[in-house]
């Protein structure tokens, strides 16, 4: 991995980064240079220590809108005008349409989807002002797979991509861009209750048939958030050892 300071001077929120992909994004965010705030619903202590001086812990739900104020006072007041917005956090409980309920439906949606919205609400004026900004959505590559159970998640992780694109015409002409970025099966706690035959099953559609790890899926999104990828922007990135392929 280079060891570049690709991400010098920029201030990055990085949500769900607690623990799993969210934390190994932040982590990678602060190697490369950037000042990091982590958001989770309590405030994550070890990635902050785990990156010392050049991160700030925010405890924030990410689907409701004075969490976003918070996330954005905290950053203001510990490093200044965000950049780089990555939404990871997510609510992915699995429920067959029988039993997939209102309220189930509604939070999937609130956690996932307006949680976009919402950060983009509060962080494009700054970054017109600055002309520069990069957001990140952490979508799934599931939304092209054979995945029960899932209706709603696969709902929202699709809608992810499609506010990506719809956002980026909106604010292309002021040097911002907003991508998707799709992983597949990766070894974090959301994947620890499926056993190891459901997992094989999954590898095998792979071309590379192995799980991966957290930090495997993080070098796509530091290109995404550099300058290199300027003009890059509604594309979704998949990261999944070649298992859903797409063009
Ligand atoms: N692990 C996989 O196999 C996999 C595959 C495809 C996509 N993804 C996506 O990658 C992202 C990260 O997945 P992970 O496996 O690291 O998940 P994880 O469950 O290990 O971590 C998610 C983090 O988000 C936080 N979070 C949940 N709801 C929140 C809220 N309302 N406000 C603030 N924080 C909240 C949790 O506390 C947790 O720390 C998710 O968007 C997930 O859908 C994961």
């Amino acid at each position: 991995m280079t060891t570049l300071l690709t991400h010098q001077n920029r201030v990055a929120v990085v949500t769900g980064s607690g623990r799993g992909i969210g934390a190994a994004i932040a982590v990678a965010l602060a190697q490369r240079g950037a000042k990091v705030v982590a958001v989770d619903l309590q405030s994550p202590s070890a990635t902050v220590a785990a990156i010392g001086r050049n991160a700030v812990g925010v405890a924030a739900d990410v689907s409701d809108p004075n969490g976003w104020a918070t996330v954005a006072r905290v950053a203001e007041e510990s490093f200044g005008d965000v950049g780089i917005v990555i939404n990871n956090a997510a609510f992915y409980p699995n429920h067959p349409i029988e039993e997939l309920d209102l309220d189930t439906w509604r939070k999937t949606m609130s956690v996932n989807l307006d949680a976009q919205f919402l950060s983009a609400k509060q962080f494009v004026p700054a970054m017109r002002r600055n002309k520069w900004g990069r957001f990140v959505g952490i979508s799934s590559n599931s939304i092209g797979l054979t995945v029960k159970g899932m209706s709603h998640y696969i709902a929202s992780k699709m809608g992810i991509v499609g506010f990506m694109r719809g956002l980026a015409n909106d604010v292309a002409n002021d040097g911002i861009t907003c991508n998707a970025v799709l992983p597949g099966l990766t070894h974090t706690v959301a994947t620890e209750a499926q056993g190891e035959e459901q997992r094989r099953a999954t590898w095998q559609a792979q071309a590379i048939q192995r799980f991966a790890e957290p930090e495997e899926i993080v070098g796509p999104i530091l290109f995404l958030t550099s300058d290199d990828a300027a003009f890059m922007t509604g594309q979704a990135l998949v990261v999944d050892g070649g298992q859903y392929r797409v063009g």
